[in-house]
């Protein structure tokens, strides 16, 4: 079912404070420490190309992309998310543009060729999903494709909310969205929780 409703500058503050404390607590369980085995595999056929990581966290996935010479703007609302990856992009001398803001808010100078979607959906109540499926196809240019990473929890409440793939089929809609025929890949988290891992393309 899906439910949608107007974001306002009340929700982007209460979103910054629950994330924030999140990293200030160390409530951190979804942070691998490294890149997703997804993206590691997904860039085996990947080329180069302008690519948007919302809610980007610590952000190993944007160092791994910037490496390999993709043009990356990564956004996340918790300052502290983007401290540790300004930290962690100056060690490894590469460039992302690197945005703290509510990804709400967030206006793409250019179309992207690609969105990074790692759990970022999953963070947002579900009142909100529908607006943020808008966002992303929006971001996107014709043809560009979202690398997306749904969690499955499979119980009620969250955050982590439980991304229940018959309203991932709604939300990202076929008039929007062209789904792959192959399967999902499979990716477990420490949790035991676990990822789906969908390559769409927007028409
Ligand atoms: C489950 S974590 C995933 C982080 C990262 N993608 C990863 O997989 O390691 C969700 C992230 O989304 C960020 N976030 C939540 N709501 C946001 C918003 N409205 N705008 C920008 N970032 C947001 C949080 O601060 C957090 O870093």
């Amino acid at each position: 079912m899906l439910e949608t409703e107007g974001r306002n500058a009340l929700d982007a503050m209460a979103a910054l404070r629950e994330w924030e404390a999140r990293y200030q607590r160390g409530e951190t369980g979804w942070d691998r420490g490294s890149a997703s085995p997804a993206l590691m595999q997904w860039l085996e056929h990947m080329e180069p190309c302008r690519v948007l990581v919302p809610g980007c966290g610590r952000g190993y996935e944007v160092v791994e992309l910037a490496r390999r010479g993709f043009d990356v703007t990564a956004i996340d609302i918790a300052p502290s998310a983007i401290a540790s990856l300004q930290s962690l992009l100056s060690r490894e001398q590469v460039h992302a543009r690197v945005i703290q803001e509510d990804l709400f808010t967030h206006k793409a100078e250019h179309a992207y060729d690609m969105l990074y979607e790692q759990t970022c959906l999953c963070a947002i109540e579900p009142k909100h999903r529908l607006a943020y499926a808008h966002l992303c196809r929006d971001w996107l240019r014709p043809g560009g494709r979202m690398f997306a990473l749904f969690m499955q929890t499979g119980k009620p409440g969250g955050p982590p909310y439980h991304c229940d793939l018959l309203d991932m089929r709604h939300l990202f809609a076929e008039a929007s969205w062209l789904w792959p025929d192959d399967a999902p890949l499979f990716v477990p988290q420490s949790s035991g929780r676990f990822e789906l891992g969908y390559v769409l393309t927007r028409i």
